[in-house]
């Protein structure tokens, strides 16, 4: 090994987290390396559901729009869940999905101006790689990071990376190293990150399917079909499984769950066995073309920690679980975002390294609360599969159970009530709003001195914090939505749209002249970029709807001091008694989150 590369960031893995991350890195300016042992991008759709929170991530550096062109969306694409027998058949039960209960549309909107959408990682990724690589990210496919030395003296990283098409040794030498390379992650294993690891939940079969069911999905639109045949035999495979779109509604992947006895070292399932399960799955004689067949495990993974000295790991690297809520690139895409000012401003010079170990404190604890979500959702799924007669081993019994659903007798009303309380009880899978939007941070990142009450959770969401998200500006919480419009008729903006964008970003209103003020004076004298914006009559923005009245959490003189990730850094109440004052107050706050107090 001789020659060497150096380069102030390299990425290992261009999947969602890794180039999210380089997205997120260029959009502050800067340039780097990105490198990736696959051929590609992703070559399998896998994740597909897009949820607001990380749109906003995305809209921040401008994508939105193009990601929401190219995506599946909203009551024409995803619209439910099914439970049924084959797709041209029998329908057992279908549950409203992804924001499109009529009961629950108002939250989705008033959460976000983003709409969550179905986008396969194939289409996702393309558009995030070519992105970073205009910011002036260099991407290195087939690539693969062997192994690394951390010189805490130097401080530098220097990395043993092989080209596998040439075979080529030779290494990069960089300042900071993101492991963001899945599942298998090679960087978590040689930082020996500790791992709480559950026992993982079996595996499963992705079988990507060329078949168009539009005349099957004509009055029973969504992109989730639970296919359960507790009457049938099937070698190698349970008798059930999931049936996916991919695009509306020619492609579709087939996920099928081994049997218990399925043991892979044996025996492998041939095509034409394959093929005959598509098949009864379809439930009629529609052409079918396997195009790939795939496995995955069920894991229930989290790393206690994400990051040593100035190696950051984030995504699948740090936490595994099932797709179950569509928690997965999601989660990799806001772990990057929140990673990213941080790197940035450390890198910049506007904030102390201890700041990048707000990372791990805010992100761990996220990573952990949506692998157990997910697995949770999984296993209330049993509920479902338990009801409807699909456990017992034995067909006769199985057989049996089903007809009992169907019986007008004691217990087939009992049996018929346990299924739909399970059914309905799924909301928390496909309604999970608030398990997307309720990530709350702690720690320095977040200044909560001026707090007179510890954080908990509010309103709906301390009912069911799950299913509810409740728009709140408790420091370490996301900045709500709201629509606001300009004096002039002019196009609404959201909150969101005005804070972020690399910046802090204070919000105040009439009587808060002083806050805005101070915001000025700071931003000149530490050069953090801080806008300042007043919100209600007459000021910058107007509060029409009079929304960010009801959510702002302060008297209208008051302040909300925003991160440029949109968390709350912090408030105050109302304006202080003299402009000094104010300015004394916000400076101790932004240098303390910053690292420099
Ligand atoms: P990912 O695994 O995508 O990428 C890792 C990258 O690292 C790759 O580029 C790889 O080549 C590279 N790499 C690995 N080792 C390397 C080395 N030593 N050197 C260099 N490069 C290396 N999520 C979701 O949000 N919504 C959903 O609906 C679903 N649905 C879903 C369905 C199914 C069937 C599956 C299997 C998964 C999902 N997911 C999901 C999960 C989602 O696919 C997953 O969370 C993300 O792909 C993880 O992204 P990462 O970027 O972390 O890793």
């Amino acid at each position: 090994i001789q020659d060497a590369v150096d380069t102030e960031f390299l990425i290992v893995g261009a999947g969602p987290a890794g180039a999210a991350l380089a997205c997120f890195l260029g959009s502050h300016g800067f340039k780097g390396i990105m490198i990736s042992s696959a051929s590609g991008t992703a070559n399998t759709p896998r994740a597909h559901i897009t949820n607001m929170a990380a749109l906003e991530c995305l809209r921040d550096i401008g994508l939105y729009e193009e990601l929401e062109r190219l995506g599946s969306t909203g009551e024409e694409h995803m619209q439910h869940t099914r439970w049924c027998h084959s797709m041209a058949g029998e329908e057992y039960a279908r549950i409203h999905s992804w924001g499109n209960d009529p009961r629950r549309k108002g939250e989705y909107k008033l959460a976000s101006p983003c709409e969550p959408f179905d986008l396969p990682q194939t289409v996702l990724e393309p558009v995030l790689v070519r992105h970073a690589a205009l910011k002036g990210f260099k991407c290195r496919f087939d690539t693969e990071l062997v192994s690394f030395v951390d010189d805490a003296k130097t401080g530098l990283i220097t990395t043993t990376i092989r080209d596998n098409v040439s075979n080529h040794e030779y290494q990069i030498r960089t300042r900071y190293l993101f492991g963001a390379d899945g599942a298998r992650s090679q960087v978590v294993k040689q930082l020996n990150l500790p791992l709480v690891v559950q026992p993982d939940q079996g595996i499963a079969i992705n079988v990507l399917v060329k078949t168009d069911l539009s005349h099957l999905v004509k009055n029973r639109k969504g992109n989730l079909h639970w296919v359960m045949q507790p009457d049938r035999e099937h070698p190698h495979f349970g008798w059930m499984g999931i049936v996916r779109m991919v695009k509306p509604w020619n492609e579709w992947m087939f996920i099928l769950f081994p049997d218990r006895d399925y043991d892979r070292s044996q025996s492998k399932p041939s095509k034409e066995e394959y093929q005959k399960r598509v098949r009864e799955f379809i439930g009629d004689d529609t052409p079918a073309e396997i195009l790939d067949v795939s496995t995955w495990y069920i894991n229930e993974i989290v790393a206690e920690e994400y990051s040593k000295g100035n190696v950051f790991c984030l995504g699948d690297a740090v936490h595994r679980h099932p797709p179950l809520n569509g928690l997965g690139s999601n989660t990799c895409i806001q772990d990057a975002f929140n990673l990213a000012w941080k790197v940035a401003y450390v890198c910049k010079g506007l904030a102390l390294p201890s700041l990048l170990s707000t990372y791990s404190m805010e992100r761990q604890p996220v990573g952990h609360s949506i692998i157990t979500r997910a697995n949770q959702a999984y296993r209330d799924h049993h509920h479902v599969w338990e009801a409807l007669g699909m456990l017992p081993k034995d067909l006769s019994a199985r057989k049996e159970i089903l007809q009992e659903l169907k019986s007008a007798t004691p217990e087939g009303s009992k049996r018929r009530r346990a299924f739909y309380a399970a059914i309905k009880h799924t909301s928390h899978e496909f309604h999970g709003l608030g398990i997307e939007m309720n990530q709350h941070y702690e720690g320095q990142g977040i200044y909560i001195v001026d707090e007179p009450h510890p954080y908990v959770p509010l309103g709906r969401a301390a009912e069911d914090i799950v299913l509810y998200h409740e728009p709140n500006t408790y420091p370490g919480s996301r900045l709500p939505h709201v629509w606001l419009n300009k004096a002039t008729p002019e196009e609404p903006i959201s909150t969101i749209d005005l804070a972020g964008h690399g910046s802090f970003t204070l919000f105040t209103g009439i009587g808060g002249g002083a806050w805005s003020k101070a915001a000025e004076n700071i931003a000149e004298k530490l050069k953090v970029p801080i806008q300042a914006y007043s919100i209600g009559f007459g000021q910058d923005w107007e509060d029409v709807y009079l929304e960010w009245e009801s959510v702002r959490g302060v008297e209208e003189s008051g302040a909300v001091l925003v991160r440029p990730d949109r968390f709350v850094a912090w408030r105050a109440s109302e304006v202080l008694y003299e402009t000094k004052a104010c300015e004394a107050k916000l400076l101790t706050v932004v240098q303390t989150i910053l690292g420099h107090v």
